[in-house]
């Protein structure tokens, strides 16, 4: 009956060291939430994104989603992983322009969007406009 006890308290902590790995196991998988990332890092957490897309995107140029994102094929919502409108692309570009400034310029390791580490944001330019033009005497 001992041995009986001991052998289950073993075998119940092994299947906890099973549950636990393979916990961290599916973790993985769940990174790729999104399928068509090309700058923005593959494991961006769900919030994160939603704070670039809306809290930096959006409002920095003062335009929607679907300014950038393509309406889905089958009628309502729009496809976000979709490449067909243009701007996703010049946004792409934008992107890693405004990386490299902070990387380079302001020589900050591994800046991110999202995050406070950056100082240079889209809003640095475009300040709610969709076409920042620099005219001096509009700012
Ligand atoms: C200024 C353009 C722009 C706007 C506005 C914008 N997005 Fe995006 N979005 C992008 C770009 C560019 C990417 C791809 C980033 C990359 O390749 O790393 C992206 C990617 C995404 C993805 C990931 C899709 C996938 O599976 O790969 C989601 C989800 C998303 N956007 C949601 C939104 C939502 C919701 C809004 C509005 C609140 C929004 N976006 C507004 C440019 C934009
Ligand atoms: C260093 C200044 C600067 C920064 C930083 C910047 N932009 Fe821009 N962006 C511009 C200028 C200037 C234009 C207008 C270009 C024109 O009128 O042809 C523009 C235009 C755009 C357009 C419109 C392109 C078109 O022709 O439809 C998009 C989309 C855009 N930017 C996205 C972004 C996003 C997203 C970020 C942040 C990741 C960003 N920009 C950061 C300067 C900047």
């Amino acid at each position: 009956m001992k041995i009986n006890i001991k052998f289950t308290v073993i075998a119940g902590l092994c299947s906890l060291v099973v549950v636990m790995t393979a916990a961290t196991n599916t973790s993985k998988p769940a990174e790729t939430n999104f399928k068509n990332l090309q700058v923005l890092p593959k494991d961006i957490s769900e919030a994160t994104m939603n704070k670039v897309m809306v809290g930096e995107f959006e409002d920095a140029l003062g335009v929607s989603c679907r300014f950038c994102h393509a309406p889905n094929k089958d009628g309502d919502g729009l496809d976000y992983a979709s490449d067909a409108k243009p701007e996703k692309q010049i946004a792409r570009q934008m992107l890693r322009m405004t990386m490299n400034l902070n990387h380079d310029y302001f020589k900050i390791d591994t800046p991110m969007m999202g995050s406070s580490n950056i100082v240079v944001t889209c809003n640095t330019c475009h300040k709610g406009e969709t076409f920042p033009d620099g005219d001096p005497a509009k700012n």
